[in-house]
C-alpha cells in the first residue's frame, strides 16, 4: 500500500454473551461504510477484535466454573463467526488479551506514568469483609450518589447514567455472597483526566464523525472533568506497571486494543501501523451512543498524554430498541443474531437493509417483525427485486440476452445523480440517506420498466423496447454495485444475472455508468423472498415468550416473607417406585412415600435418572403443589432438582418419610 490508508475500528465486543442486534447496529453500518469506501477505490483497513477483561467476564466465567480466558475465547470465536455470517469483512479480529495488546498498553501506561499523568492515591474502597476482598466495579451494587438510584459499581446503568469511581456507590453491597460491603483504604492510580479539558475543548469542536459524539463530549467537558481511577484489585487483565496486585482499569486496555490489532494486522501483511497511529494516517472509530464518554473525552486523552496520534472522526449510533422497549437481555428485550435470526433462515443482508434504512445513524432504531417484514416485502422485495427480474427476465426470455448500443443519456444522467446522492449521504454519515437514494434508482427503474412497457412495445417497435431494456440493463449494475455495501450477498447475485463471473466487490461504483457487461445472460432468478404473515408471527412469538419468562423470572425473584415461604409444604419423600412414561422421552411417574401417604408424582428427570436408580432414594416433595395430568398421568406434588442436569436434593442425614422442611 502507497498511500496511507483511512483505518476504520468498531466497539470491541465484550466477550461475556452472545451477539445480538443492539451490536449489530454498531458492525453494519461500519461494515458497509468500509465497503462503499472500497467501491469508490480508497484504501481503507477495517479493524476489530473482541474485549476479554473487565469484572462482568470474570463473574459469568466464575458462574460457568470456566477460566475467564476460556470464556473469552469462546465468546471470541462466536463473533468472530457471527460476524462472518452476517457479511461483517474484518481485515483483522483480534483479542484484548493477546500479548501485543498486554504490552501495548503495559507501555502506554507507562508512557503516561513517565508523562507525569499518573498519580497514586490512598482511596477507600468497597471491601467484602464476608468473602475478604476488594470489589472492583460489577462485583458491588449499591445506591447511585447522584441520583439515588441502584446502581452497578462503575455506572449508574438504570438511573442516571453516570460514570461511578470506585468507593463512590452509596450502601454497598456485595454481589457474591449478597453480604453488606464496607470502605477500606487501598492505593490506586489515577490519570489526570482533569487536565485534558484545555486540550478536549480545542480538538473536539474538529472531531469528524456525527454531531451526537462531539456534542456530548464538549458538554461533559465543560460539566467538568474529574480524574480517572486506572487501576482495579482484580487478578484478570493487564498488569499495571510496577505492582503484582493491580491490573488497569478494562477502558485502558479496550481502546488500546484499536493500536494493537491495527499493530497484528499490519506486520503480518508488511505494513507500518505507526503511520496509522502516530502519523499522517486517518482513524475512524465506530461506536455506540453508549460509549461516547470513553472515546471522545478519555480515549483521546489516553492518546495524547502518551504521546499518539488522535482519531479524525467517532462515528455514534443511536441505540436499538426491540419492540419500543429498551433493550434489555433481563427483561427480555433481546433479538439474539445467531438463534433468533441466521438460525430461522434469514438472509443476512435483509437484516443488514432494515439497520442501515430504517432511521438515521444517530437516531434510536427500533426493531420490531412487522416492520422488518414490511420493509423486506415492499422495498426488497417488490421494488429492488421486482425491477430487477422484470428486467433480466425479460433481456434473457425476449431479447436473447444484451441488447447492442448505450443506454440513453438520460438514464445514464439518473444513476450518475444518484451516485453522487449516495456518496454526499455516506460521507456525511447519513447511511438511511444513502441507502434511500439507492431504492429511489430502483424505483425509477421500476417506474420506468412499467410506462414504457417493453412487452407491449415489442410487436412494433423492438428496436425502441431493446433500448428501453438496454437501459434496464444500465440501471441494474448500477444497482448492483451501488447496494453491495448494504446486500452484498444479494448484490453479488444480481451481478452474476447479467452474466459477470467475478465479484462485484472487485468493482467500483462508477462502473455503473460504463457499458461493459459480462458475455452473455444466465437464466433469470427470483432474488428476494417475500417473509409471510405466519412467519412474522412465529419469529414474533419468540420474542414476545421470552418476554413472558423474563416477567415470570422476576416475579419469582421478588422478596417474600417467612409467612410466604411457609405456605410452601417442603417434605422429605422416599421413591417407592419409578418407570417411565410411555410416549415421552423426559418424564418418569414416580410413587413416594410421605409417611401417613403413598403419592403419584411425574417428574421431568428421565434423561438423567434411570428408574432403579431412584428406587430408595429420599428426595425433597413440594407437596401442596395444585395437581396436574401430564402425558395423561396425574402428578400430585413436584421433585426438587438443581441445575441444567437436574441434581435431586436429598437429605444429609437420614430423616423420617414425610418430614417437613422449613
Ligand atoms: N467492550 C465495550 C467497547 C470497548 S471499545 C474499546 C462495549 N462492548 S459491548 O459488547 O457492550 O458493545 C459492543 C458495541 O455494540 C458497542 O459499540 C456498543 O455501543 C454497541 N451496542 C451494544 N448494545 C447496543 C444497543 N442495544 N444498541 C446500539 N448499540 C449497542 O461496549
Ligand atoms: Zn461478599
Amino acid at each position: 500500500m502507497s498511500e496511507t490508508p483511512t483505518l476504520v475500528t468498531c466497539g470491541l465486543p465484550y466477550t461475556n454473551g452472545p451477539c445480538h442486534i443492539g451490536h449489530l447496529r454498531t458492525y453494519i453500518p461500519a461494515d458497509f461504510y468500509v465497503r462503499y469506501l472500497r467501491r469508490s477505490g480508497e484504501q481503507v483497513v477495517f479493524i476489530c477484535g473482541s474485549d476479554n477483561h473487565g469484572t462482568p467476564i470474570v463473574i459469568s466465567a466464575e458462574q460457568q466454573s470456566i477460566t475467564p480466558r476460556e470464556m473469552s475465547e469462546r465468546y471470541h470465536h462466536h463473533f468472530d463467526t457471527t460476524f462472518q455470517r452476517m457479511h461483517i469483512c474484518f481485515d483483522h479480529f483480534g483479542m484484548t488479551d493477546n500479548p501485543t495488546n498486554h504490552a501495548r498498553t503495559r507501555s502506554i501506561v507507562q508512557r503516561l506514568i513517565d508523562n507525569g499523568h499518573v498519580y497514586a492515591k490512598t482511596i477507600s474502597q468497597s471491601y467484602c469483609p464476608q468473602c475478604e476482598r476488594f470489589l472492583p466495579d460489577r462485583y458491588v451494587e449499591g445506591v447511585c450518589p447522584h441520583c439515588g438510584m441502584m446502581a452497578r459499581g462503575d455506572e449508574c446503568d438504570q438511573g442516571c447514567g453516570k460514570h461511578l469511581e470506585p468507593g463512590e456507590l452509596l450502601k454497598p453491597v456485595c454481589k457474591i455472597c449478597g453480604g453488606r460491603a464496607e470502605f477500606r483504604d487501598q492505593e490506586h492510580f489515577f490519570f489526570r483526566l482533569g487536565n485534558f479539558s484545555p486540550f478536549l475543548e480545542q480538538y473536539l469542536p474538529g472531531l469528524g464523525g456525527t454531531s451526537n459524539a462531539r456534542n456530548y463530549g464538549l458538554g461533559w467537558v465543560k460539566e467538568g472533568l474529574h480524574d480517572w481511577c486506572i487501576t482495579r484489585t482484580l487478578d484478570w487483565g493487564v498488569r499495571f506497571p510496577g505492582r503484582d496486585d493491580l491490573v488497569v482499569y478494562v477502558w485502558v486496555d479496550a481502546p488500546i486494543g484499536y493500536i494493537s490489532f491495527t499493530e497484528e494486522y499490519m506486520t503480518a501483511t508488511g505494513g507500518d501501523w505507526t503511520r496509522l497511529w502516530c502519523g499522517d494516517g486517518k482513524v475512524i472509530h465506530f461506536i455506540g451512543q453508549d460509549i461516547i464518554y470513553h472515546h471522545c473525552v478519555f480515549w483521546p486523552s489516553l492518546l495524547k498524554g502518551a504521546g499518539y496520534g488522535l482519531p479524525d472522526a467517532v462515528v455514534a449510533s443511536g441505540m436499538v430498541k426491540i419492540d419500543d422497549k429498551t433493550f434489555s437481555k433481563t427483561r427480555g428485550y433481546v433479538v439474539w443474531t445467531n438463534d433468533d435470526y441466521l438460525d430461522q433462515g434469514l438472509c443476512p443482508d435483509y437484516l443488514r437493509y432494515y439497520l442501515l434504512s430504517y432511521t438515521s445513524h444517530t437516531k434510536e432504531l427500533n426493531f420490531s417483525w412487522k416492520v422488518f417484514a414490511e420493509r423486506v416485502n415492499n422495498e426488497l422485495v417488490d421494488t429492488l427485486g421486482n425491477f430487477i427480474y422484470r428486467t433480466t427476465h425479460f433481456a434473457y426470455k425476449k431479447c436473447g440476452g444484451i441488447p447492442e448500443g448505450e443506454a440513453d443519456t438520460a438514464v445514464l444522467e439518473t444513476i450518475a445523480a444518484a451516485i453522487r446522492d449516495v456518496d454526499a449521504a455516506v460521507k456525511s454519515y447519513e447511511f438511511k440517506g444513502a441507502v434511500d437514494a439507492m431504492m429511489a434508482l430502483a424505483s425509477y427503474g421500476n417506474t420506468y420498466i412499467q410506462t414504457q412497457a417493453p412487452w407491449r412495445m415489442m410487436r412494433e417497435d423492438p428496436a425502441g423496447a431493446s433500448q428501453v431494456i438496454r437501459n434496464c440493463l444500465q440501471l441494474v449494475k448500477a444497482l448492483s454495485l451501488l447496494f453491495e455495501p448494504v446486500l452484498p450477498e444479494k448484490a453479488q447475485k444480481a451481478w452474476e444475472l447479467l452474466g459477470y463471473t467475478d465479484a462485484v466487490s472487485d468493482h467500483v461504483v462508477s462502473e455503473g455508468l460504463s457499458g461493459e457487461f459480462g458475455a452473455g445472460l444466465p437464466e433469470p432468478a427470483i432474488l428476494f423472498e417475500k417473509i409471510e404473515d405466519d412467519r412474522v408471527a412465529a419469529l414474533d412469538a419468540v420474542l414476545k415468550k421470552r418476554v413472558e419468562e423474563a416477567k415470570m423470572k422476576e416475579k419469582q425473584l421478588e422478596i417474600i416473607s417467612i409467612d410466604e415461604f411457609a405456605r410452601l409444604d417442603l417434605r422429605i419423600a422416599r421413591v417407592l417406585s419409578a418407570e417411565p412414561v410411555p410416549g415421552s422421552e423426559k418424564l418418569l411417574r414416580l410413587i413416594v412415600d410421605l409417611g401417613d401417604e403413598h403419592r403419584q408424582v411425574v417428574s421431568g428427570i428421565a434423561q438423567w435418572y434411570a428408574p432403579h436408580d431412584l428406587v430408595g432414594q429420599d428426595v425433597v416433595l413440594l407437596a401442596n403443589l395444585k395437581p396436574a395430568k401430564i402425558f395423561g398421568v396425574e402428578s400430585n406434588g413436584m421433585i426438587l432438582a438443581a441445575g441444567e442436569d437436574a441434581s435431586l436434593l436429598v437429605p444429609l442425614r437420614p430423616v423420617k418419610p414425610g418430614t417437613r422442611i422449613k
